[in-house]
């Protein structure tokens, strides 16, 4: 039997807002392998976006720290990790919820989470207040097309029964 295609990288970058860039381009360019879509890459570069910013402006508070991301790549999923270890949150269900935000003077609008959960399959969130925070997101690629191949295996294993 084939063995499972595993690979896995790690950055840690100062929670600088230019570095967002640099983190979502550098998920993309690693998750790539894969051979996504656009939109798979279009998606996880989205969700990179949200939760290093998060980091940034709420772990952080603008202020300097480390932030952590670890990509691993396991058949045709994609795993990423993204840490700070800044203020942390003290009610993560609420913080979860659309629309909330505890920087509205900031022009947040409280989606990032929301669009975290929505673009990748998979989204975790655990968190200690003083300690800091990590968010685990899943996603798997060409999904359709696995999908696709399981089912026309079924039924050529069918076809040859009959
Ligand atoms: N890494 C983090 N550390 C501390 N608090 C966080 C962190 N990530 C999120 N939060 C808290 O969760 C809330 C919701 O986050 P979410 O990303 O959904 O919205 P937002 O960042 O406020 O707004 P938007 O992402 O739309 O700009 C934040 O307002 C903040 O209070
Ligand atoms: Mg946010």
């Amino acid at each position: 039997m084939k063995s499972i295609y595993e690979n896995e990288m790690k950055l840690e970058f100062i929670s600088k807002s230019n570095n967002e860039a640099f983190a979502r381009i550098s998920v993309a360019a690693f998750a790539s392998q894969l051979d996504p879509t656009i939109e798979e890459l279009s998606d996880i570069k989205t969700a990179v976006s949200e939760a290093v910013t998060n980091a940034i402006v709420h772990g952080y508070e603008e202020k300097e720290g480390i932030v952590k991301l670890v990509c691993k790549l396991i058949g045709n999923l994609v795993i990423i990790e993204i840490s700070d270890t800044g203020k942390g949150i003290e009610n993560i269900e609420i913080a979860k919820t659309p629309l909330y935000t505890s920087k509205p003077n900031l022009e947040r609008s409280g989606m990032g989470f929301t669009i975290m959960e929505n673009f990748m399959d998979e989204m975790k969130v655990e968190s200690i207040v003083g300690i800091g925070t990590k968010v685990t997101m899943k996603k798997m690629i060409k999904k359709d097309e696995i999908e696709e191949n399981a089912i026309s295996e079924v039924l050529n294993q069918n076809s040859n029964i009959n």
